[in-house]
């Protein structure tokens, strides 16, 4: 079920929770930036895409929309990605050269409504002034998020997300620990090579986003957080890459989930 809610002036979110069996749920988030030329976040879910669509359609008119920020290719953000380009014709997608490369492989965006943006670049949409950002994790080398100027927000991409047992409207109401617990466990499943990396050389760049001093944080896949949680996941991140690498059950664990799933009540 997708559910919206507003979460700052101007800036309302649509979510949904994706169940991942014997982990916990993942929300899966897009946004809409009300403005002079409002933007919408990512897309939602592939598997949703009328009800994201519905839901949509109770926060703004699809018509009215102006930019797409579509910060990568995954599945869970390009869902109604084609449906919105029909719908409005003067609808264009921000997305970088790599982005739409691999959307040419399943579901090509036409060459005409598509922006270039690389990290680093700033880009004036009405009254909005938005810097494109490589976020510090990421699952897809297209991966662009943002920082926007007008409201203080730190759109963050897949990077800070958690897996939870239950998920409120701000991540300011979870516990320490499950908040932690949670953002470690995501992070090494949507980020393996984390535990690759220097971790000298991340915890700098970690450092480089609290310069950003965000009023709020707004990531892909946790709910939406006032910027005072950011030092708390930058920490939390910068002990990710010797955190406990993800392995996923085996055909064996598979099996007994399956048997546990299926068993009739006794
Ligand atoms: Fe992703
Ligand atoms: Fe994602």
């Amino acid at each position: 079920m997708i559910t919206s809610y507003t979460v700052a002036p101007d800036i309302d979110i649509l979510t949904s929770n994706f169940p991942i069996p014997g982990y916990g749920l993942v929300p899966i988030n897009a946004f809409v930036f009300k403005g002079s030329e409002p933007i919408l976040v990512e897309t939602g879910a592939a598997i949703e895409s009328a009800e994201f669509m519905e839901a949509l359609r109770t926060v703004i008119d699809p018509a009215d929309l102006r930019w797409i920020w579509l910060s990568h290719t995954d599945f869970d953000h390009i869902g109604s990605v084609h449906q919105l380009l029909r719908e409005n014709p003067r609808l264009r997608v921000i997305t970088t050269f790599l982005g739409m490369g691999i959307m040419g492989l399943t579901a090509p965006l036409p060459i005409d409504r598509v922006y270039f943006v690389n990290p680093g670049e700033t880009l004036t949409l009405g009254n909005r002034k938005l810097t494109a950002i490589k976020p510090p994790t990421f699952d897809n080398p297209c991966t662009t998020a943002f920082y926007d100027h007008t409201s203080g927000t730190l759109f963050s991409a897949d990077s800070f997300g958690a897996l939870l047992q239950s998920v409120p409207q701000s991540a300011a109401d979870l516990s320490e620990k499950d908040l932690r617990d949670g953002q470690v466990l995501w992070t090494t499943i949507d980020s393996p090579w984390i535990h690759k990396v220097d971790a000298n050389t991340f915890a700098g760049e970690l450092a480089s986003l609290r310069k950003l001093a965000p009023s709020l944080v707004l990531s892909n896949h946790l709910p939406p957080a006032p910027g005072r949680l950011l030092d708390r996941f930058l920490a939390t991140l910068t002990a990710a890459p010797g955190a406990h690498p993800f392995v996923g059950p085996n055909q064996t664990a598979f099996e007994q989930m399956l048997k546990q799933m299926t068993a009739s009540p006794a």
